[in-house]
């Protein structure tokens, strides 16, 4: 076989073979299989399409040639949970130790802020002195240790996705479903979990801007889940405004804190958070309904647990909880005032940029300034009176505050119609 035979035949359109693909996969990573020869298989697929069977067999055969997880010596249920990315969504850091209080391990390898979203690696490493870069090995201690880490995709873990996806970004190749789930699960799978609870997110403040649009991703994921014979669940949540009062990488870590304490608890992220936690356990197959794992979930962040294991994995990675809200304390604020009254709707995308402009570009030094975000408010569809605090701009480097707040002037509308309040889970299939 050789890589143009393989490039031609899905070039005219036809579906390729499991040895094709695996013969396509292996030359990436040995090297004998050029870039170039990479990104027209890649192309091929995005502009021709991928079949279930091509997605199943891409997504197996990019975890088989890397490293894989054995948690075979684990005696309690292994689950993940992953987004489809957002603003403001700290789900992952807040269900990690609440899961694992509940008896559930998770390995969790996570990923970096994509376009105008947030990445829960980039909000972690706001902690002072945390890293998320591990060798295997030490995962495998911190997995013995604490039942479960965020780390980033180590070299050996789906090699091939790493490729494949530096190439797709670097290409204009990343928008394709099928590749996404293909790259999102491959890397999941290397975790050797036993089930997945997807949340994919919906509006305009997600890659799926439509409900359609995420029920086709959805559908190709629950396709991969029946042809692999993957337990998985998938969460359609509402990303038509920032999720929960913080939006911000140290902002969310703070958020994430006072919500494992039980202090301030906004309902939507609330709901998006308990959600998926009674989807993960419904997975891990232990036999309880819905209310008792409420009930499990609320004994654990009241008892302080939840905290404490949150604490705990923290510090195995290197993080200083105290130390960080030392290092933050002088973040400098700027109230974002409403110019009219109405009923507040948000354009998240152009949040999630202005946000990204506040922190990641253009700082002394190009240095991400991790204290940067916004506290908000109001939710969508509140009615806001005019010289009302809307949201506070925050950050270190406040010459920038200005130039945001007028970003934000076309992001955030007041009109005179009301506006109907979404509910933040839409639905959920398994
Ligand atoms: N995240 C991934 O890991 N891969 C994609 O293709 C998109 C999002």
């Amino acid at each position: 076989m050789i890589a143009q035979e393989v490039i031609i035949k899905k070039r005219d359109k036809n579906e390729l073979s499991r040895e094709e693909i695996l013969f396509f996969v292996e030359g990436v990573i040995s090297g004998k299989i050029s870039h170039k020869q990479a990104v027209a298989f890649l192309m091929a697929f995005f502009i021709n399409g991928i079949s279930p069977a091509e997605i199943t067999n891409l997504t197996q055969i990019m975890t088989e040639t890397g490293f894989k997880f054995d948690f075979s010596k684990i005696k309690r249920p292994i689950i993940d949970k992953h987004s489809t990315g957002g603003i403001g969504d700290k789900v992952s850091i807040i269900l990690l130790p609440i899961l694992i209080d509940l008896g559930i391990s998770v390995p969790m390898i996570s990923g970096r802020g994509l376009g105008h979203t947030g990445g829960t690696l980039d909000k972690l490493e706001s902690i002072v002195g945390l890293f998320t870069s591990f060798t295997e090995d030490e995962a495998y201690t911190m997995m013995e240790k604490n039942n479960g880490f965020i780390i980033s995709q180590t070299e050996n873990i789906a090699p091939a996705d790493k490729i494949f996806y530096s190439l797709r970004d670097e290409c204009g190749i990343v928008d394709n479903i099928g590749l996404i789930v293909s790259s999102i699960l491959s890397k999941k799978l290397s975790e050797d979990i036993q089930g997945l609870t997807m949340d994919i997110k919906v509006g305009n403040g997600a890659f799926m801007t439509s409900l359609s649009m995420a029920e086709e991703l959805g559908s190709k994921f629950m396709d991969f889940a029946k042809h692999a014979n993957f337990p998985l669940t998938i969460v359609y949540s509402d990303m038509n405004e920032p999720l929960g009062k913080m939006a911000g990488n140290w902002l969310e870590i703070v958020e994430s804190i006072d919500f494992l304490k039980g202090k301030k608890v906004d309902n939507r992220l609330k709901d998006v958070t308990y959600e998926s936690i009674i989807q993960c356990v419904l997975l891990s197959g232990f036999e309880l309904d819905r209310e008792e794992i409420i009930l499990m979930i609320e004994d654990s962040i009241n008892s302080g647990r939840a905290y404490e294991i949150f604490e705990k994995i923290i510090t195995s990675q290197g993080g200083h909880i105290e130390n960080s809200y030392e290092y933050y304390k002088n973040t400098q604020e700027f109230s974002y005032i409403a110019k009219s009254s109405g009923y507040i709707q948000y354009d998240t995308y152009q949040i999630g940029l202005a946000n990204y402009q506040l922190g990641y570009k253009n700082n002394p030094g190009n240095l991400i300034d991790y204290s940067a975000g916004f506290e908000f408010n109001f939710h969508s569809g509140d009615f806001v009176n005019q010289n009302d605090e809307v949201l506070k701009i925050k950050g270190f480097f406040p010459e920038k505050f200005e130039e945001i707040s007028s970003l934000l002037d076309k992001a955030i509308t007041f009109s005179d119609i009301e506006i109907e309040k979404r509910s933040s889970i839409i639905k959920v299939v398994n």
